[in-house]
């Protein structure tokens, strides 16, 4: 029997990693927080109790709450912040989802702690569509600052440069025997020899793509972003900050250890170096200590694009007769949309962005700025003046989005909250045109709400006669966070059935604080059943 109702206390506590203890913002003291369980279609009720000291929202990422965008989540666009000491019944409604999908703060950058799994298993007398592994283990892939994070964040704020760097990668709350001082708390798995395991992962980190693998083991994958995925066999998988990825690893090597292992991948080319490995131990059982360390997986270098792209390329839905697919093939609405790094001026130009500016980032040239009410209030009763509602479909100039030496003056952007306003049931095809100003590198784009079909990517700049007769119709991958090649694109679909307000936004922490965001709302249907649903009596109020 699992629980319906979970209580989430929002409270400091104290934790040592890398021989400094601090305090961090957690969830009932736990780090990485506790896991929900729930089988495909349930409706659960989390109690969100908020004891820190700052205002504070939770998000059930890749959960679409069909109809119900109030329990959403992201500060600002479906509510305003729970306020210290006050409190938020939300709701978890499921629907298809099915995997694994996990659930953190949205609010400044407290998800940096305040995150964890959500388990979603088949309906009962329901079978995976793979063989019943012999245990599951969760996998919470994220990053640990020596520094106070919210002091992170506003000193990035403040000068207009970049974040400063995390100082560990943690596997389920630990950096591993790589780093100093953490070697005796390594996370360790027993495994028993000729058994099958399957690995429910996240990668919650801020601002890092990763490489992952086990030494001398190939895995499985088998899903991702809360869908099944037809069974991949790999020797690392890349996973993007947002994504979810389920796989399976058979314990068939001789006795011993060997280590779990993530590090970076960044697409820039001046990285070409990262020493920044987390690690976990998988034992098998019957070990005997030796002085051999365990063995350690071969992951990609930190700038091998073509290992990122190969692998998550390679994800195909199972598109079966049990998980049959429903890709839009009468599209309604037709949009292109850049993602860039831009420059804004700063006062002075005393910024510690280029040329003395600040950093941006943006989506068809739109910094977002945030609003200080919810927009789904504005927009549920009807207040004017909060947003817009005229996103453009396209780039408001069309540029070679990914040469070299782009001109600087195509780097300033436009500073508005415009939302993009989808009709009930239209169905939509999105590209996604990485450019490359300032910086080209991949983004993780994430959806509220909804998943969608990735039918198709390249390097370069999409080619709307070209590019669209190699998309893939036939089992494309559901997902929910993905990764746009750098000076690249990618084409997603998905149909507009959900009313609501909807964020999107680029899963990296530190673009997303630099605006590369915009929401969809998606208005009600005509019939029964196509409306949004009145909000609950405890939204957090907006003053
Ligand atoms: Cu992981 Cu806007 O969410
Ligand atoms: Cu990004």
């Amino acid at each position: 029997l699992i629980p319906k109702s979970y209580d989430y206390e929002v409270k400091e506590a104290n934790f040592t990693r890398l021989c400094k203890n601090k305090t961090i913002l957690t969830v009932n003291g736990e780090f990485p927080g506790p896991t929900i369980y729930a089988r495909r279609g349930d409706t659960l009720i989390v109690n969100v109790k908020n004891r820190g000291n700052l205002g504070i929202t939770i998000h059930w990422h890749g959960v679409k709450q069909p109809r119900y965008p109030w329990s959403d989540g992201p500060e600002f666009i479906t509510q305003c912040p729970i306020q210290p000491g006050a409190n938020f019944s939300q709701k978890i409604i499921l629907s298809d989802e099915e995997g694994t999908l996990w659930w953190h703060a949205h609010s400044d950058w407290s998800r940096a702690t305040v995150h964890g799994l959500i388990v979603i298993w088949p309906k009962i007398g329901r079978p995976y569509p793979f063989p019943k592994p012999y245990v599951e283990y969760p996998i919470v892939l994220a990053e640990w600052w020596r520094q106070d994070v919210e002091a992170v964040l506003l000193d990035f704020l403040k000068t207009g440069g970049d974040p400063n760097t995390s100082d560990a990668l943690t596997i389920n709350g630990q950096p591993g025997d790589l780093y100093p001082c953490s070697s005796s708390e390594t996370t360790k798995f027993i495994v028993e020899h000729g058994k099958t395991y399957m690995l429910r992962m996240v990668n919650a980190a801020m601002n890092l793509f990763l490489f992952w693998g086990i030494g001398g083991h190939e895995v499985t994958v088998v899903g991702t972003d809360g869908a099944y995925v037809k069974p991949l066999k790999s020797n690392y998988v890349v996973i993007s900050p947002g994504q979810t990825i389920d796989l399976l690893f058979k314990a068939d090597q001789p006795i011993g250890q060997y280590y779990i292992a993530a590090k970076p991948y960044n697409s820039q080319p001046a990285i070409s170096f990262d020493n920044t490995t987390t690690t976990a131990i998988i034992e098998y059982k019957g070990y005997k200590k030796l002085s051999l360390s365990p063995v350690f997986p071969h992951l990609p270098k930190v700038n091998d694009t073509n290992a990122s792209v190969n692998f998550t390329g390679s994800l195909r839905s199972l598109a079966s007769r049990a998980h049959p697919i429903d890709v839009p093939m009468k599209i309604t609405r037709n949009f292109l949309f850049t993602i860039s790094i831009n420059t804004m001026p700063c006062p002075n130009n005393a910024c510690l962005g280029p040329r003395g500016l600040r950093f941006a980032a943006s989506v068809n040239n739109i910094t977002f700025a945030s609003p200080n009410i919810s927009i789904l209030d504005a927009y549920y009763g009807r207040i004017k003046g909060v947003y817009g509602d005229d996103f453009p479909n396209f780039p408001p100039l069309f540029f070679n989005f990914t040469a070299n030496n782009l001109n600087t003056s195509l780097q300033t952007p436009l500073n508005a909250s415009e939302l993009k306003v989808l009709e009930y049931g239209d169905t939509v095809e999105l590209v996604f045109q990485g450019t490359n100003l300032v910086a080209g590198i991949d983004h993780p784009m994430h959806l509220h709400g909804h998943s969608f079909y990735v039918v198709g990517w390249g390097f370069g700049n999409f080619n709307r006669s070209r590019d669209p007769l190699s998309y893939n119709l036939v089992d494309p991958p559901l997902q929910q966070t993905i990764a746009v090649p750098k000076n690249g694109w990618t084409a997603i679909r998905f149909k507009a059935d959900n009313p609501g307000v909807w964020l999107m936004h680029c899963h990296l922490e530190r673009h997303i604080s630099w605006g590369m965001e915009m929401a969809f709302i998606t208005k009600n249907g005509s019939k029964a059943g196509e409306s949004i649903l009145p909000p609950p009596p405890d939204m957090p109020p907006c003053t």
